[in-house]
């Protein structure tokens, strides 16, 4: 009889949590408008699935695992695993050139601020290629549009103008912004 009870108990928490993390996803999405995509709906059963005895002494530490995931809603790029060490390492190349740069404007060393920006962020022949290897469009147009935004900065630079310096790299991080904001490898 207490094996019978236990058992219901345990079956009782199952059966609610991928309940529970439906309704959160749902909450989710009515506050964004959008409706989860196929993908991640998938990964609630997924998850509720794979729940051990581990994670339901915890379910907190559940939860919050799985709501996570549930709540990236940023465009998957699909990447194999060389183009994702490749674009990773770029990117840490990316932030590099962002704290020098800022740090050769505090001292005002324009000029090799500038060539920083060209070199680094610019829209090079590397750069080209790398963004012509990714599949989703709007990923590619960002890229370069970024990488544009870079050969600005470098211009913005050059003038030596502090105010128009600022603004134009201004302008390039709101690219790395806009683009993490939307896409994940
Ligand atoms: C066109 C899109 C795009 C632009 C522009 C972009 N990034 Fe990224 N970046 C990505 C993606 C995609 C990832 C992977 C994120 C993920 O999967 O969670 C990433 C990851 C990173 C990472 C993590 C690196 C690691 O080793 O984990 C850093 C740091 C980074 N970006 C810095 C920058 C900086 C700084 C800029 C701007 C100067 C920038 N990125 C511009 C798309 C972009």
């Amino acid at each position: 009889m207490r094996a019978f009870i236990s058992f219901i108990v345990a079956s009782t928490f199952f059966a609610l949590s991928p309940l529970a993390l439906a309704e959160a996803g749902s909450d989710e999405s009515t506050k964004t408008g959008t409706p989860p995509p196929p993908a991640l709906s998938h990964s609630h059963t997924e998850a509720a699935g794979h729940a051990t005895p581990a994670n339901a002494a915890d379910p907190a530490k559940f939860y919050m695992g799985a709501a996570h995931n549930m709540r990236d809603k940023r465009i998957p790029l699909g990447l194999s695993p060389e183009m994702k060490h490749h674009q990773l390492t770029n990117m840490r190349a990316h932030m590099a050139a962002i704290q020098s740069i800022t740090g050769l404007l505090a001292d005002k060393k324009f000029e090799k601020a500038a060539k920083v920006a060209h070199s680094q962020l610019g829209l090079t022949e590397e750069m080209k290629q790398m963004c012509g290897m990714f599949e989703n469009e709007d990923f590619k147009q960002l890229g370069l549009a970024f990488h544009n935004s870079g050969n600005e900065l470098g211009k913005a630079l050059q003038t030596k103008n502090m105010k128009k310096s600022l603004r134009a790299l201004n302008k390039t991080i709101g690219y790395c912004v806009q683009c993490h904001e939307k896409f994940r490898q």
